[in-house]
């Protein structure tokens, strides 16, 4: 099924449709901030995203992001969002958005690539593990401000 997918680049004339995908995952829940990140991502240096069309509908959508030096890394990329419509989840959609956001960062010299998960995505972690991701030499920290820094 791989091979009826096509792969371009993100532009705003997906940008209707991408809403809708994440609309989807989202069961009806997007942000405006949401909206306006993918925006932002369209005119950021560094930036790379990817839609995967099949049968001419937008499946799915990929961006990652060149950093560094930061983290103690030269150069990383990080994937940052990646999403297909639960119409088409299961039918290689991901797998092809992957290896083109890899294309990516290869043609950019990067080949230190990250990305994060929730800790309770098992799907995400299953679909970045099947990938070839496996554990980072990272932890992640947190701190809620509300907590350290009265209002
Ligand atoms: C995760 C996601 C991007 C994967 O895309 P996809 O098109 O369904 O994945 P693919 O069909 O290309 O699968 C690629 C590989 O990942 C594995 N995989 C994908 N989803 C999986 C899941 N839910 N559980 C286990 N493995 C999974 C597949 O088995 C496949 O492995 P293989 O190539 O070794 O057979 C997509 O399912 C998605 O958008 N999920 C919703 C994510 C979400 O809820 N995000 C919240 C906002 S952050």
């Amino acid at each position: 099924m791989a091979d009826e997918i096509e792969i371009k680049e993100l532009s705003l004339e997906y940008y209707p449709e991408i809403v809708e995908i994440h609309r989807a995952i989202m069961k009806g829940k997007v942000s405006p901030s949401w909206m306006k990140s993918i925006k932002r991502h369209l005119r950021e240096k560094d930036v790379g995203g990817y839609v995967a069309l099949k049968d001419g509908k937008v499946a799915g959508i990929i961006i990652g992001q060149i950093q560094g030096p930061s983290f103690g890394l030269e150069k990383s990329g990080w994937v940052t969002v990646v999403e297909a419509h639960p119409q088409f989840m299961g039918s290689g959609v991901g797998r092809a958005l992957v290896e083109s956001i890899f294309q990516y960062f290869r043609e950019k010299g990067v080949k230190d690539i990250h990305t994060a998960v929730k800790w309770d995505a098992v799907d995400m972690l299953s679909f970045f593990i099947a990938a070839g991701f496996g554990r980072s030499a990272f932890i992640n920290l947190r701190i809620k401000l509300d907590d350290v820094i009265p209002d």
